[in-house]
């Protein structure tokens, strides 16, 4: 199941212009990589190509969209940095050689809908990181409160579109007025930490924040920095 509607590239670089607070932290993170370096879910290319232009090195970057891919194509030829796009589902990732560090932004996890599909990502990532490698990621911390006042509400811009809050299915939709739709499955803490788990990943820092901020009570963002067990 294909849960991002390729009409969200439309305007991407309007849905996302609120998240930047992401790209110096997983910069830093590529600084202190060393050996390939992989964006899940790359999408227009928003943080790979600031990660490309920092490091001086190729970013391979997966996705699913044709629409992503190409924007990606086309913003890292204006940046003047490589990109090694590649389109593939994120749950079957497949490298040629082990990366130092896998990562994945702007919750992008999130639009994989069930346990296994996530599982089976997080199995990919293991059996592809260097044994001194990363994977990272963030995610929103799902918040009812949040999710019931944005329930039901019409929002104009980027383009016309309707959030919906769905409570069994623990799944918030972005309903765009012509249909589309991208949908997010939020996780808890203990979920995120259960797939590290099975996939013989250890946390080796859990952020609040992007500034690393200690995850506490007022937290909206898990950040994670993981590595395999060793
Ligand atoms: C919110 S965008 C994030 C793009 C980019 N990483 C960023 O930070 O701006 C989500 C991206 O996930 C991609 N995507 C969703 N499910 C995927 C899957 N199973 N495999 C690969 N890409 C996927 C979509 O095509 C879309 O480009």
């Amino acid at each position: 199941m294909i849960t991002w509607d390729d009409a969200f590239a439309e305007r991407y670089d309007q849905w996302s212009a609120h998240m930047t607070a992401d790209v110096p932290f997983y910069v830093d993170l590529a600084r202190q990589a060393n050996g390939p370096l992989v964006e899940l879910a790359v999408g227009n290319g928003r943080v790979a190509i600031p990660v490309a232009r920092a490091t001086g090195r190729q970013v391979i970057g997966i996705d699913l969209s044709d629409g992503m891919l190409e924007q990606a194509r086309s913003n890292a030829a204006a940046a003047g940095v490589q990109l090694d796009l590649r389109k593939a589902d994120i749950r079957e990732l497949v490298l040629d050689e082990p990366a130092a560090l896998i990562y994945c932004p702007f919750r992008s996890l999130m639009h994989l809908p069930t346990w296994a599909d996530r599982r089976r990502t997080f199995e990919r990532v293991a059996a592809s990181l260097r044994p001194d490698g990363s994977f990272a990621w963030n995610v929103f911390v799902f918040d009812h409160q949040i999710a019931v006042r944005n329930d039901g509400t019409h929002q104009d811009r980027p383009v016309p579109h309707t959030l919906h809050y769905s409570v069994p299915e623990n799944r918030i939709d972005i309903v765009r007025d012509d249909g589309a739709r991208s949908s997010l499955w939020w996780g808890t803490k203990n979920e995120w930490l259960g797939l590290l788990d099975v996939a013989g990943l250890d946390v080796e820092a859990l952020y609040g924040g992007f500034a690393r901020e200690p995850l506490d009570e007022t937290s909206r963002e898990y950040v994670f920095v993981t590595r395999p067990r060793r």
